[in-house]
């Protein structure tokens, strides 16, 4: 089997992590223990993961929650990290 491509993910405290091509950011990023670590349900439902991704590409393979991401949020990269993947290196921001 051949090994998932890895990423690296610069989040917005500075910090970056490897994340491979198939865990969501969320996961990668808790495993690294890289900040800011904020989340609940790991399930698209919570909100509490939400940042912009300010580059990079990704893919968004779990349902985000309305509440917390709208449909404009969504055409800014404004995402929920346990929704999604990386396509590519990607950098993180409050928002
Ligand atoms: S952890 Fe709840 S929406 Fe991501």
């Amino acid at each position: 089997m051949m090994e998932a491509r890895t990423f690296t993910i610069l989040s917005s405290t500075g910090e970056s992590f490897p994340c491979r091509a198939d865990e969501s950011v969320l996961s990668a990023m808790r495993r690294a223990a890289a900040g800011p670590i904020r989340y609940g349900c790991f399930g698209g439902g919570c909100g509490a993961c939400k940042m912009q991704i300010v580059s990079g590409s990704f893919s968004v393979f779990k349902p985000m929650s309305r509440a917390h991401v709208s449909p404009q949020d969504e055409q800014n990269s404004i995402v929920l990290l346990c929704c999604i993947l990386p396509l590519s290196d990607l950098t993180l921001a409050e928002v």
